[in-house]
């Protein structure tokens, strides 16, 4: 909490330094540099060489609606935002939660899909929230599932993580209770571990937005429209399908 906290600070400071890329200078360069972690099944996934995922596949299909060829940047979850008021890229599409404390250090298009955060462990395991209470849960680090799993009454030891693939990790080799994540990506896991491990409640909802350095409304609006036309024209609705077998955008 502490160290998220700190980060945050430091990401707001940044913000007033270094001038972002205007549209217009991204428009002419004729290339979009776009972050993302890479480590986030299904959203973004670094396999082998290849960068793949929902949020890679939309991102792409939005920088062609904009005439743009894309340059991929990977970096560790918690360095995204920072790394964004660095102006060491355009714009980051990594699953970010829209909340209030990340809206003052950057500037978030509207939704891309909706989710939310769900416990899942072992059978046998909790499965709600008051059952955390007395628990370790593993989550990663710099998220809200963070945020969120701090926030209920009597939860045990909160461990944290780099990446979310070494909390799930961490609750297949039974170091902790109950990992929170996605609830996508629990579905996903649960699937994969045939049984091995369920899904339980839902923590919180939320919607999930690409982020821009704050200030940055040319992109953004650029961003906003190109996603509306896909949401509308039916590439969003394919693509969510290939992913999910549903349709996850914000109703
Ligand atoms: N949705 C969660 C959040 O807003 C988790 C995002 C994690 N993304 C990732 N690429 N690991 O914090």
């Amino acid at each position: 909490m502490k160290r998220a906290l700190l980060t945050l600070t430091a990401l707001a400071l940044l913000a007033t330094t270094a001038q972002a890329r205007s549209w217009d200078d991204i428009k002419k360069s004729g290339t979009v540099r776009i972050a993302t972690e890479g480590a986030f099944p299904p959203f973004n996934i670094l396999k082998g060489k290849e960068l793949t995922g929902f949020e890679v596949e939309l991102a792409e299909g939005l920088a062609r609606q904009l005439g743009l060829k894309v340059q991929w940047v990977t970096q560790p979850f918690d360095n995204l935002l920072i790394g964004l008021n660095q102006d060491r890229y355009d714009f980051v599409i990594a699953s970010h939660g829209i909340t209030p404390e990340r809206a003052k250090a950057v500037d978030f298009a509207s939704p891309h899909y909706c989710t939310g955060g769900a416990i899942v462990a072992k059978p046998g395991g909790p499965m709600t929230a008051a059952a955390l209470a007395g628990k370790k849960v593993a989550v990663q680090v710099g998220t809200t599932y963070l945020e969120n799993v701090q926030k209920v009454s009597g939860v045990g030891e909160v461990k944290t993580f780099p990446k979310d693939t070494d909390a799930q990790a961490a609750l297949m080799a039974g170091r902790v209770d109950a990992w929170v994540g996605d609830k996508f990506t629990g579905l996903d896991l649960v699937k994969a571990q045939k049984g091995k491990v369920m899904q339980g409640a839902l923590l919180f909802n939320e919607r999930i937005g690409m982020a821009v350095k704050k200030g940055n409304t040319g992109l953004l609006k650029e961003l906003n429209s190109a996603l509306t036309k896909s949401l509308s024209d039916g590439s969003y609705a394919k693509l969510s399908g290939k992913y999910f077998g549903q349709d996850v955008r914000c109703r």
